[in-house]
């Protein structure tokens, strides 16, 4: 069987966190899986680059839009790489082959007369790089999905005829592509509501693809950013090209992030049918890790950096926590304290000791030599049941249960050390019982050879040090044997090991201590008389310009219209949770008769006002926008 999976390609405004490094470990865990089952995989990541957020990013740190996405596409490939993602291809959006790829779906499209020139008159959000009509804007003016302020749009544009794909698409979910179901559901009822046609063209920014039909004297116009994204997943099998590795797109499996279904679910598939190419096969939409229940992001500045966990507990023990803990598709909390409860009793006593008994009792009683072709004789039911809950493991990967498969995985370790307790192997040998002793220590060899083959795909390291210490091999072969088959090996040749998951410590988790810290110094402040409250001169003010201060992490500089002659320049310590251009066209408040201060040399006319807590900073925006310079009080 073939197996195309893919991650999203993540955009380079931002460093991977603990979201992206959750898409691309599941990921990695399908690619193992299905090459251990002996599929022909292939993985795909990379990163998306083009557009105008990306060309605003670049914009506030003075650098040329490809240096800045080189830079940053780097660091999610060293970051994979440290991580030991095994992909196959990295697909950087402005890599030759691609971009050839996207001019000629576009002159297709064309050709099918699915592309039509028009006029685009709405809002877009430029975080999301979205479209939206201004009815479905949240309070008149914020992007529905991510809650930034959006912009006017109004320009000559080319439109993609989405609508006419409207019932393809609805039969098309009828084959249940999109799991979790309750996902499929929601674009179910968002097509069922009517689908508009899609700009796919904008002329009022440079970085991106041209369209390949330029003609003299046109406005130039760049391809919509995610028409070129999209096809990322079949330009890097050489669409348009070699076509080397098209044949793998009849396995296709996409994963991606609930924020980001739409244009996978529906979208994608609509322009598929228009290529003429086969619909993927599958669409797994993951939930969020939320940090005490926000979405974890760049711009509120709530991440957790993945390396840092992956250095303090181990690579294996991150991976199967992020899969373990939340159920695929919902939303989960990140606590250290829910990590290092799964470390000390899933991976340290069920599956750890378990080893550890093994290598004691195999020792103590056959010099950790073990041989008998009686296990299955001496324990059918016990037989039995570790059948079924291989069988039933199988079938939850089919249906993206990745945290219940771990889960079926593991009642293999509590069977076996069940049976220890029910069976005691130390009473059985005081009875004479060298035969049955021996075969139950072959059968828990067995029951944990096919344990570890089943989660070897999460955590790899793990399983070839429980490898080396059975003598046992995992692979291909193997698993067909092992798994498939459902086989007993015979003889076993043990080797010591170290105890594979120390017990750890539980320490205070650091967003409580944070907690504690602000009540401090709320009971500090002292009161104050009105008259006091109003020596300070409080207005709004329109951001018209915003960058971040060189040489400097904490700082943005920025230009603030007051309603006075000139735009104040004011420098704010919120440069880790915000990009700046995203607060450009934001109304912000601010204390407007602060006497002027230099911040690294530079003048600062103000101060901008932000609330804390132990998220970190936001800014205090209006409800709704007001006359710049408008008294607060
Ligand atoms: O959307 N929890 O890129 P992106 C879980 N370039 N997953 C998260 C997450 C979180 N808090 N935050 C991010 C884009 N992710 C486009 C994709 S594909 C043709 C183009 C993961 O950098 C999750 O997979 O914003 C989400 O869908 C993806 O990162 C968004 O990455
Ligand atoms: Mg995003």
């Amino acid at each position: 069987m073939k197996r195309y999976i893919t991650t999203p390609i993540y955009y380079v405004n931002d460093v991977p966190h603990i979201g992206h490094a959750y898409t691309t470990i599941i990921a990695d865990f399908l690619k193992r899986f299905y090459t251990l089952r002996g599929d022909e995989s292939f993985f795909l990541t990379g990163t998306d680059e083009h557009g105008q957020k990306i060309e605003q990013s670049a914009q506030a740190r003075g650098k040329t839009p490809m240096q800045y996405a080189t830079e940053v596409s780097e660091k999610f490939r060293t970051l994979w790489d440290e991580f030991d993602i095994d992909y196959d291809h990295f697909i950087r959006t402005t890599d030759d082959y691609h971009i050839k790829a996207v001019q000629l779906a576009f002159s297709k499209m064309l050709e099918k007369g699915d592309i039509y020139k028009g006029e685009y008159e709405g809002q877009y959000c430029i975080s999301c790089e979205s479209f939206f009509t201004t009815t479905q804007l949240k309070e008149g003016r914020f992007c529905p999905d991510c809650g930034k302020p959006t912009s006017e749009v109004k320009e000559e544009s080319y439109f993609f005829a989405l609508s006419k794909y409207q019932d393809k698409l609805l039969k098309w979910y009828e084959s249940n592509p999109i799991l979790p179901s309750y996902r499929q559901n929601e674009v179910i009822n968002f097509v069922k509501n009517g689908l508009n046609d899609l700009s796919i063209t904008r002329t009022t920014f440079e970085w991106g693809i041209e369209i390949p039909s330029q003609k003299e004297g046109e406005k130039k116009h760049i391809i919509y950013v995610w028409l070129d994204a999209l096809l990322n997943y079949v330009s890097a099998l050489g669409y348009g090209g070699s076509e080397e590795r098209m044949h793998l797109w009849e396995g296709a499996i996409h994963l991606v992030g609930k924020d980001i279904l739409r244009f996978h679910a529906i979208y994608w598939p609509a322009f598929l049918l228009s290529l003429d190419i086969p619909l993927p096969k599958k669409i797994y939409a993951h939930g969020w890790w939320l940090n005490e229940g926000k979405k974890m992001s760049k711009s509120i500045g709530n991440v957790i950096d993945p390396k840092k966990v992956s250095d303090e507990f181990g690579n294996d023990v991150f991976r199967f926590f992020l899969l373990r803990e939340v159920p695929f598709g919902q939303d989960g909390d990140f606590s250290l304290n829910a990590l290092v409860d799964r470390i000390n009793s899933e991976l340290s006593n069920d599956l750890g000791n378990l080893l550890n008994r093994l290598i004691g009792m195999s020792e103590k009683y056959f010099s950790l030599s073990l041989s008998s072709n009686k296990a299955q004789e001496f324990f059918p039911t016990e037989c039995k049941e570790l059948e079924n809950t291989i069988t039933q493991a199988l079938t939850l990967v089919e249906n993206a249960h990745f945290h219940r498969y771990l889960e079926e995985v593991w009642k293999i370790f509590s069977l076996c050390n069940t049976m220890i307790a029910r069976y005691e192997p130390w009473s059985l040998m005081k009875n004479g019982e060298s035969e049955k002793t021996q075969a139950l220590l072959v059968f828990l060899c067995n029951a944990l050879y096919k344990g570890t083959l089943l989660f070897a795909p999460i955590m790899p390291t793990t399983a070839q040090k429980i490898a080396d210490s059975l003598g046992i091999e995992i692979a291909p072969s193997e698993f067909k044997k092992m798994i498939d088959h459902h086989s007993f090996k015979e003889h076993f040749r043990i080797e010591k090991i170290a105890p594979l998951f120390p017990k750890i410590e539980k320490k205070e988790e650091k967003v409580q201590e944070s907690k504690e810290e602000i009540k401090k110094e709320e009971n500090k402040t002292p009161q104050i008389k009105i008259d006091d409250f109003f020596l300070s001169d409080l207005r709004v003010g329109e951001v018209l310009e915003c960058k971040n201060v060189e040489g400097s992490e904490k700082l943005l500089l920025f230009q603030v219209d007051l309603g006075e002659q000139k735009p104040r320049q004011i420098i704010s310590g919120i440069a880790q949770y915000y990009n700046p251009q995203d607060l450009i066209g934001t109304q912000v408040c601010v204390v407007a008769n602060l006497k002027p201060a230099k911040l690294m040399g530079i003048v600062s006319e103000g101060m901008i006002l932000s609330v804390k807590d132990e998220n970190g900073l936001k800014l205090i925006i209006p409800q709704e926008k007001r006359k710049n310079g408008s008294k607060i009080g």
